[in-house]
This record gives structure tokens, sequence and C-alpha cells, in this order.
């Protein structure tokens, strides 16, 4: 996408301060937008903020965490004081380790946690962002979800089904926020390595082997810019004709058969 497609859009990128997230509020904020970003974790934020504004993009960090009504209600309203607008919503933010032990293992307190901020977090922030949303022209809404909505590893409970209902909730959204004009759509990424994207005392050279590579058909895992670069697309008005989908996004690894 060109520099300059989003001149003078704002987006907002939940979980904006690390990993996925951060590459796409970066993708955005060199594509023209103003980015706003807000997370749960504001060392992350600070940091976050500090590497987008060495860029020269500009940024703004509202910290917060997502699965918390009050919290949503007051991130809208500092976006409607500082910006006035709001073109775009990523709903990214959202416990990413799938694994929750054996189901006689698991705690349902933990059951209940990640589905409040993987699927009850971007409920929140599509219905307290509606009122800015409608005023934006080409408005949109995009739902990180993952793979693991689709197929499964073993006890990836709660995770699994909180992308799954994030895809529904996409679909249905789509249908009832169309005459809003607003566009709803959803990324399912498969394995994207974030380890340089985290703040400074969590970051990590990556190191893949080579069967960590030859898993997925085009021969590397995924970057976060990977997933920002069908973002900028899905969320552009030159995707006006498509809502309600999903793109997976994971170099073929979901497509490829395994004999063995
Ligand atoms: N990395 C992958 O391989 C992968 C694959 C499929 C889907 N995903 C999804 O992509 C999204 C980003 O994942 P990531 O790997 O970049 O994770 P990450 O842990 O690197 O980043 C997630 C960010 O969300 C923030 N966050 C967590 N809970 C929050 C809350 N309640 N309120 C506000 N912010 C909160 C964290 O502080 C963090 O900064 C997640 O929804 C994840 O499920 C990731």
């Amino acid at each position: 996408m060109a520099t300059g497609d989003y001149k003078d859009k704002v987006v907002l990128v939940t979980g904006g301060a690390q990993g996925i997230g951060l590459g796409i509020a970066q993708a955005f904020g060199q594509a023209g937008a103003w980015v706003v970003l807000t997370d749960a974790d504001e060392e992350a934020g600070g940091e976050a903020l500090q590497r987008l504004r060495d860029q020269q993009l500009r940024a703004t960090f509202i910290p917060g965490d997502v699965s918390v009504e009050q919290e949503v209600v007051a991130l809208m309203e500092k976006v409607q004081d500082k910006h006035g607008r709001l073109d775009v919503l990523v709903n990214n933010a959202g416990i990413a380790d799938p694994f929750a032990g054996k189901l006689d293992e698991l705690l349902m307190s933990d059951f209940d946690r990640m589905l409040a901020v993987n699927l009850r977090g971007p409920m929140l922030c599509a219905k307290y962002a509606l009122p800015l949303l409608r005023k934006a022209k080409h408005p949109a809404i995009l739902n990180i979800t993952s793979t693991r909505a689709f197929m499964s590893e073993p006890d990836t409970f709660a995770y699994s089904a909180s992308k799954g209902g994030l895809e529904a909730l996409t679909h249905s959204l789509a249908v009832s926020l169309a005459p809003d004009r607003i566009r709803v759509n959803a990324i399912a990424p498969g394995w994207i390595e974030t380890g340089n994207w985290q703040k400074e005392k969590e970051r990590y050279e990556p190191q893949h082997t080579r069967e960590d590579k030859e898993q997925h058909p085009v021969g590397r895992v995924g970057e976060p810019q990977d997933i920002a670069e069908a973002a900028l697309f899905l969320c552009s008005a030159k995707a006006g004709f498509i809502t309600g989908q999903h793109l997976v996004v994971d170099g073929g690894m979901t497509v490829k058969m395994i004999y063995t």
C-alpha cells in the first residue's frame, strides 16, 4: 500500500504496543494514518510510541484493558476528544498463548479470562467505536482471529473457542453494520514470529529450525508485516466490495496435506 493512502485517517489498534499489533500500527503510520495504540501494558505502550515517533510517524498511546467496559468507553471518549474521528478499528489485542492444559485441569477462570479479552474485547470496542465510525467516509473494522479458529492442537480449548467466536462475530457485525456502510473483516494469522516486536526486556532474536520453516509451503515462518500488508488492503476503499470475510495469512500451513 502506498504511503499516503491513509493520509489524515485515524486508525485505532488494540494490543498495538507489541507483536502483530505494533507491526500493523507501524504499517498504517507509514501509509499516512495517525495511529492510536491502546494496550494493557503501559511500559510496552511507551516504548512502542517512541519506536513509531523515531520513524516520524504520528501516534498516540492510550492505556487500557479491552475487556473492561468502562475502560473501552473512556478509550473512545479520548479518541473523540483528541482526534474527533475514527476511520479504522483493528481488534488485535488478545491473550496469544493458546495452551490451557488438560481439560480436567482447566481453570474456568482462565477460560473466562480468555473469552473476556479475545471475544468480549472486540465486541466492546466495536460497540463503543460505532458513533465515531459512523461519521467516517470509508469505515472499517478488522478482527485478528487465528487459524486455530478452524483447526486445533490438543488442549487449546479457550483460545480456539475465543477465535471461533470472533470469526462468527465478524460476519454478524458485517451484516448488522452494513446499513452504516461499515465493512467488517477478519485476518486469521498462522504462525507469526513476534520476537523483534516485543518490549525491550522481552525481545529476542528469532531462531527457526528447518522443520519450522518447511511446514509452511512458502518456506518460512510469518512476520507482523505479513499481517499488516493484508490489513492495509482489507481496511482500504480498494476492498470496498469485501465484508464479512476472513483472509487466512499463514504461508499455506493450513492447506498443506499431511500423510505419515
Ligand atoms: N503470533 C501469532 O502466531 C498469532 C497467530 C494467530 C493469531 N494471533 C493473534 O494476533 C493477536 C496479536 O498476537 P501477538 O502474537 O502479536 O501477541 P503479543 O502478546 O505479542 O501482543 C498482544 C498485545 O496485546 C496486549 N493485550 C493483551 N491483553 C490485553 C487487554 N486485555 N487489553 C489490551 N491489550 C491487551 C498485550 O499487552 C500485547 O501488547 C492476538 O489476538 C493473537 O491471538 C497471533
